[in-house]
C-alpha cells in the first residue's frame, strides 16, 4: 500500500482516547532504551502496556516463551518489538454493529495510515494464527477475527471493487482524508465516507476468502459463518470474479463495457490506467480473472495477474469447506449455500486450469540451452507476458506460503531461480541486490528498494540451512537500528527506506519465526552477529 500519498496529521483515534498516549508515527521513527545487547543495538519499540490497542496473554506468553527459543540478542529484540506489532498499535475499535448487537466488528489499520485494507487486515490477523482457538471471549484472538470478517462482509457488500475502507460509523471514528484519491474517477463509483481508495484488486477479494478459511480451519466454528453476511459476502465477490472475467473485445469486435475503470491524475504511471481506465485490452476465453492493480495498489501491465489468480483458487477451494458446513449447519441456507459450495469448488478448479495453459511461459534461454517453463507474473490472453516478481504478498514467490503448489513443483522451483536472479538476461528486473541485503522489490518504491517482506517469504519457501541463514542475517542487520521490519530498504544503504509502522510486515516476519522454531529450530540457536 501507498505510503506516498498521506499526509501527516491523521487523526489516531485510540491515541486520542488515550490521551497522554505518543503517535506511533513518530515514536516509531525515534529510538527508545532498554537497546539490545548485539551488535545493532536495536531500540525497543513496544509502546507501554497502557498505550497498547489489544492485549493478548497467548501472544505475551509466546513472546516470553521465544526468549530461551532464539539465542541472538538482535533477532530477539525484532522478534519481540515486531510480532505483536498488529495488537500493540493496530486495533483502532472493537465493537458490535449497530443494527445487530450479536454482530462483532474489528477495525484494523494498516498502521501508518488510518485505514484498513481488506488484504492487509486479513494478513495482520493471519500472523497470529499458530495461537487462534475457539473463544467467545472479548479478549480472544477468535474475537478479533470474527470482527475483522463481519466488517470486511460489510465492506464487500457496499463496494466489492475497494481495496481499502473508512472506519465504520459505530466506532464514531472520523473517515480519513485520502487526498490522493480526490481526482480519481471510477467506475463503479463509491462513498468517501466508507471506502479510503478504490483500486480493484483481485487479491483483495483472495483475501477475505484466506481471513475465513483461517478462521475456519482453527475454530470449526461454521454457525459463525451462517449467522451475518458471510453468505452474501461470497455471492458478492462471485459476481466481481465472473463480471471480470469480460474481455476487451466482443464477438464482432466492438469494445465491451468494463465492469471497472479507474484513472487518476498522477505523476507514476504505476498509480492509473492506460486506454482512459480500461487498462491494457484483454483476450477472451482464458478462464483467467482480471485484476487492475497489484497487491502493491500498483497498476498491472497486462491485466490477468497470475499470482492473485493462484490465491483466490486456493482460498476459493477452502472457503467452498465452510460453505459446505454452512449448508450442513443451517438449514434455512441449506439450498443457496450448497448451490453455492458447488460453485466456488468449480471456479477453483477452472482457475487452476487456466493458470496451468495460459500463466506458464516459455522464456528465452542462453546459449546452447532451450529455456525454461515457468510462471509469468502478468499475461494478456493474447500472447504478452510479464516476467518478474514483485516483493507485495500474493507473488510468485509465495506461492507455496499461500498453498497453492508444493514448494517442491518444478514450474515453481524454475520460476524462484528466475525471480531471485537479479543479472542474467532471464532473471527478474525487480530483484534488488547490494552489499547490505538482497531481496526482491518493485515499481511501488522503485528499482534499488529491496523489500524484506520478500527476504522473509524467502526464508518460508525455502528448505536450505544456508539461504536462510544468510537471509535472515540480512534482515537483522538492516533495520536502521529501530528494530522494526521496513516496507523497503535501500540495498546499499540501510539508512534509506520506508516505512517503520507496517504492520503487516512486522507481523509476517513474526510468523515467520514461528515457522522456523517447528521447521528449523537449529536455526533460532544461531548467532547473526
Ligand atoms: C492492556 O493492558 C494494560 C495494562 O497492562 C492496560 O493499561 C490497557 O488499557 C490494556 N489495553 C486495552 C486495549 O485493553
Ligand atoms: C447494518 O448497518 C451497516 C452500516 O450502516 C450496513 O452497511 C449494513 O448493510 C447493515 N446490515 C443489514 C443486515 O442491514
Ligand atoms: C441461519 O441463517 C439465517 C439467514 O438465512 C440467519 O438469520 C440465522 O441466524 C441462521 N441461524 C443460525 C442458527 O445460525
Ligand atoms: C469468448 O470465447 C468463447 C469460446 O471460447 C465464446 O463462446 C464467447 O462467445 C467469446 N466471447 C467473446 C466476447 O468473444
Amino acid at each position: 500500500m501507498v505510503r506516498t500519498l498521506i499526509g501527516y496529521g491523521l487523526f489516531l483515534a485510540g491515541a486520542a482516547a488515550q490521551g497522554f498516549c505518543p503517535d506511533y508515527s513518530s515514536y516509531s521513527q525515534q529510538n527508545h532504551t532498554p537497546y539490545s545487547t548485539g551488535r545493532y543495538q536495536l531500540s525497543y519499540q513496544r509502546p507501554i502496556p497502557a498505550c497498547r490497542t489489544f492485549n493478548s496473554t497467548d501472544v505475551e506468553s509466546l513472546i516470553t516463551q521465544y526468549q530461551s527459543v532464539i539465542s541472538d540478542p538482535d533477532l530477539y529484540r525484532l522478534f519481540q518489538n515486531s510480532f505483536p506489532n498488529t495488537l500493540d498499535t493496530a486495533i483502532k475499535w472493537i465493537g458490535y454493529a449497530a443494527n445487530n448487537s450479536a454482530e462483532e466488528l474489528t477495525f484494523v489499520i494498516t498502521g501508518d495510515i488510518n485505514a484498513m485494507w481488506l488484504r492487509d487486515s486479513a494478513n495482520q490477523m493471519q500472523s497470529y494464527l499458530s495461537l487462534l482457538k475457539p473463544s467467545s471471549a472479548y479478549n480472544s484472538l477468535a474475537r478479533l477475527y470474527r470482527g475483522v470478517i463481519n466488517l470486511q462482509a460489510r465492506y464487500l457488500l457496499t463496494s466489492p471493487y475497494c481495496n481499502s475502507f473508512q472506519p465504520p460509523v459505530e466506532s464514531g471514528i472520523a473517515p480519513a482524508n485520502n487526498g490522493a484519491a480526490g481526482s480519481d474517477s471510477v467506475t463503479p463509483s463509491y462513498s468517501a465516507t466508507s471506502v479510503f481508495e478504490c483500486k480493484y484488486e483481485l487479491d483483495s477479494l483472495a483475501a477475505f476468502l484466506q481471513v475465513s478459511v483461517n478462521y475456519y480451519t482453527a475454530t470449526k466454528d461454521a454457525d459463525f459463518f451462517g449467522k451475518f453476511q458471510w453468505v452474501p459476502a461470497i455471492q458478492a465477490i462471485l459476481k466481481v470474479a465472473n463480471d471480470m472475467m469480460t474481455p476487451t473485445y466482443g464477438s464482432d469486435g466492438r469494445v465491451l463495457a468494463s465492469p471497472y475503470m479507474f484513472t487518476r491524475l498522477t505523476t507514476r504511471t504505476t498509480e492509473t490506467l492506460a486506454n482512459d481506465g480500461l487498462g491494457s485490452p484483454v483476450g477472451n476465453g482464458t478462464g483467467l480473472i482480471r485484476s487492475a492493480f497489484r497487491p502493491s495498489d500498483d497498476s498491472t501491465i497486462f491485466q490477468l495477474f497470475i499470482p492473485a489468480n493462484m490465491m483466490f483458487s486456493r482460498y476459493l477451494d477452502g472457503a467452498a469447506d465452510i460453505m459446505a458446513a454452512v449448508a450442513q449447519s443451517n438449514s434455512s441456507q441449506a439450498g443457496v449455500a450448497a448451490g453455492l459450495a458447488g460453485e466456488m469448488k468449480q471456479l477453483a478448479a477452472s482457475l487452476k486450469a487456466a493458470i496451468a495453459r495460459h500463466g506458464i511461459v516459455t522464456v528465452a534461454g542462453n546459449e546452447g540451452y532451450n529455456g525454461d517453463q515457468i510462471y509469468a507474473y502478468e499475461v494478456d490472453g493474447f500472447g504478452s507476458a510479464a516476467i518478474m516478481d514483485d516483493a507485495n504478498i500474493p507473488s510468485l514467490l509465495a506461492a507455496p506460503f499461500f498453498g497453492y503448489l508444493d514448494k517442491a513443483d518444478p514450474v515453481y522451483q524454475r520460476t524462484r531461480n528466475h525471480i531471485l536472479d537479479g543479472s542474467s538476461v532471464n532473471g527478474n528486473p525487480y530483484f534488488m541486490r547490494g552489499p547490505a541485503i538482497n531481496a526482491v522489490g518493485g515499481p511501488h518504491v522503485g528499482p534499488g528498494a529491496a523489500w524484506p517482506m520478500a527476504s522473509i517469504v524467502r526464508i518460508l519457501t525455502s528448505d536450505d540451512d544456508r539461504e536462510i541463514t544468510q537471509t535472515l542475517k540480512e534482515i537483522v542487520s538492516t533495520t536502521d537500528g529501530l528494530g522494526l521490519i521496513h516496507e523497503s530498504v535501500n540495498s546499499f544503504n540501510p539508512g534509506q527506506w520506508t516505512r517503520q509502522w507496517f504492520s503487516w510486515a512486522n507481523g509476517l516476519f513474526g510468523q515467520m519465526i514461528i515457522d522456523l522454531h517447528s521447521r528449523k529450530p537449529e536455526i533460532l540457536k544461531q548467532r547473526f552477529q
